[in-house]
């Protein structure tokens, strides 16, 4: 629940950025071997976009969709109090991404952190970001999902390469009246036990980089697919229902869905276990494949922009990836 009784985090602005670069599973056709048919009926992906290789950073798409947040907003950088990037992929691995970013958009010596939660960066990163609003005395909060996929994916590897792409998305939380819109509830969790099933073996402490891990791809993603769809379907439906119940909510007071994008199967498959229609899920990953951390706030600038979100409509936001780290919370527009 949120931290205190008189104040909620409302979302006063949203933004989003993918790279200009559109690639075709037929483009990926010409690297693996893979196809257009197989690509769209396991995963519901058409293109995806990718940064060129060397173009742009985390940070640099994260500074467009901060912009745009904040031009949303009517704000400027010099408003926010703090910053979180949820990323896997910083510009570095020291020092986090999110001071780069803060320097690039000219906020104050405001505390800039990054926050590793895989896919699930998303609703990592606005459920921290909530708890500052609501209880530590932070008036904004700017929250960012920022991914560069394609520079840790293994381009050799068809069982994950075709899956994923470049983005981020952007958030601006702002304390205001807890009986008025915003974040009513966020529940995040995490299960280590799923820890191996999609990770980067070399290249952390645990494992320096080896010519023969090199070799291997093993300083790339790797994934059980199977287990992490079968864990995802299950966790995120089981979540959802846990905070409507705890929120007095049904899956018919919900009028829209930001979920995490990782797959259209799972995402069709958790849809139809809470029956809530696929015309309320807003999705993207036709178009830009899994961006991971960046997917769920990707969703949440959509359907603002769109205009078919109402004020005082339930919004359901939503999201799971590697740790296992998961999370649900419910919106009020
Ligand atoms: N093109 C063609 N064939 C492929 C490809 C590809 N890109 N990738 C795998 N295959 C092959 C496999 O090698 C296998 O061949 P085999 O039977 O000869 O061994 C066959 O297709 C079937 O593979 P499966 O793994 O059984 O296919 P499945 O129906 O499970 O779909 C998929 C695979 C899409 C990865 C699925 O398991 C999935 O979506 N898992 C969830 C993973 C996910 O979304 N991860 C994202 C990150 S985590 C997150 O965001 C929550």
């Amino acid at each position: 629940m949120s931290a205190t009784q008189n104040i909620r985090a409302k979302v006063v602005g949203t933004g989003h950025y993918v790279p200009e670069r559109v690639v075709t599973n037929a483009d990926l056709e010409k690297i693996v071997d893979t196809n257009d048919e197989w690509i769209q009926t396991r995963t519901g992906i058409k293109t995806r976009r990718l940064v060129q290789e060397g173009e742009m950073a985390t940070s640099d798409m994260a500074e467009m969709a901060a912009r745009r947040a904040l031009e949303d907003a009517g704000l400027t950088a010099e408003d926010l109090d703090m910053i979180v990037l949820g990323t896997v992929t910083p510009d570095h691995h020291v020092p986090a991404a999110a001071c780069r970013l803060q320097k690039r958009l000219g906020a104050g010596k405001i505390p800039a952190f990054d926050l590793s939660a895989a896919c699930a960066g998303s609703i990592f990163a606005l459920s921290v970001g909530e708890r500052f609003v609501t209880g530590g005395g932070y008036k904004r909060v700017l929250v960012v999902g920022g991914e560069t996929m394609s520079s840790i994916v293994n381009w050799k590897d068809r069982n994950t390469c075709v899956l994923f792409g470049d983005a981020a998305g952007a958030a601006i939380l702002e304390a205001g009246p807890a009986d008025g819109p915003g974040i009513m509830d966020v529940i995040i969790r995490s299960d280590g036990d799923m820890y191996d099933v999609l990770y980067i073996p070399q290249g952390g402490s645990a494992q320096p980089i080896t010519p023969e891990g090199l070799a291997a791809g093993e300083d790339r993603v790797i994934m059980k697919g199977g287990e992490t769809f079968k864990y995802a379907v299950r966790t995120l439906t089981k979540t959802i229902k846990e905070v409507l119940e705890r929120n007095n909510l049904t899956a018919d007071d919900v009028s829209h869905v930001v979920a995490h994008q990782a797959n259209m199967r799972i995402i069709e498959a958790v849809a139809q276990r809470l029956k809530v229609p696929m015309e309320k899920w807003v999705t993207n990953i036709q178009d830009y494949g899994n961006t991971s951390s960046a997917s769920a706030l990707v969703a949440l600038d959509s359907a603002r922009r769109s205009g078919n979100v109402k004020p005082g409509e339930i919004m359901v936001f939503a999201a799971i990836g590697a740790g296992f780290s998961w999370g649900a919370g419910v919106l009020r527009a």
